[in-house]
């Protein structure tokens, strides 16, 4: 694991220029992609390297890493609305080329379809990960086996919680969600993990400086072979 640590501003710059670098090589390159608002910064830079011609999406295909379920793609909290928003009407990419599991609906086979449609994209080249307080990925929570695949889960009292910062009140943050599994996360090509703020330095503590352990979803990522996390200060704080 590569271990990056600067101040906000330089955790996006050094974030994108892996995006430069990746897609300057590999132009058709296959993109997981996360919400929250750790990646916020990044997708604005990605926007303006785009704009200014240093960077293109137009071969590129991507997956989210999860969706609410019970929130369609025109919720304005859905992770679909803010990837449209935030990114893709912003940047050259094909709307079809463009990945996230359907909250419309519940069923183990949207789940399977997703990864039969990751498998078909040739794999992720590079899963851009952000870093939930309880050390989840994704939306796979404390406890989730290390070979999940995509899937249904029941959210936690404390990512709800963490979420409802987003919703009128904690009644309205949904109680289920779709998520890309810890072997999904695990089979990607490179992770790259972002993380700010003194909320996540206990997370990035026990992710990456204590035991590998399904009680910290992250954790799995110090066995694989390509991760670099790149934080701020903050979240390094407890390191
Ligand atoms: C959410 C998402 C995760 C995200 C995490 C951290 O629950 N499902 O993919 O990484 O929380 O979000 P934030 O960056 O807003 O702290």
């Amino acid at each position: 694991m590569k271990l990056i640590v600067g101040t906000q501003e330089e955790v996006i710059k050094k974030a994108a220029q892996r995006y430069v670098k990746l897609l300057n090589e590999k132009p058709e390159a296959v993109l997981g992609l996360a919400t929250g608002s750790t990646p916020l910064g990044l997708y604005a830079e990605l926007v303006k390297l785009c704009a200014e011609g240093k960077i293109s999406f137009a071969k590129c295909t991507t997956f989210n890493l999860d969706e609410y379920i019970g929130l369609d793609g025109t919720h304005d909290q859905s992770y679909r609305y803010f990837m449209n928003k935030n990114l893709f009407e912003k940047v050259d990419i094909r709307m079809e080329a463009t990945h996230v599991p359907s909250g419309a609906v519940k069923s183990d086979e949207e789940a399977e379809q997703y990864d039969a449609e990751i498998k078909a994209a040739g794999g992720i080249d590079l899963q851009l990960l952000g870093l939930g307080v309880n050390g989840h990925i994704g939306f796979n929570e404390p406890l989730t086996p290390f070979t999940s695949m995509t899937h249904i889960v029941k959210l936690t009292d404390s990512t709800r919680e963490a979420n409802k910062r987003f919703f009128a009140s904690i009644d309205e943050v949904p109680t289920h969600a779709y998520t890309m599994g810890v072997r999904d996360i695990m089979q990607a090509q490179r992770v790259l993990m972002v993380a700010s703020g003194a909320n996540k330095a206990q997370a990035i503590k026990d992710a990456f400086f204590g035991p590998v352990t399904p009680q910290v979803p992250a954790s799995i990522l110090q066995l694989h072979g390509d991760v670099i996390v790149i934080a701020d200060e903050a979240a390094m704080s407890k390191f």
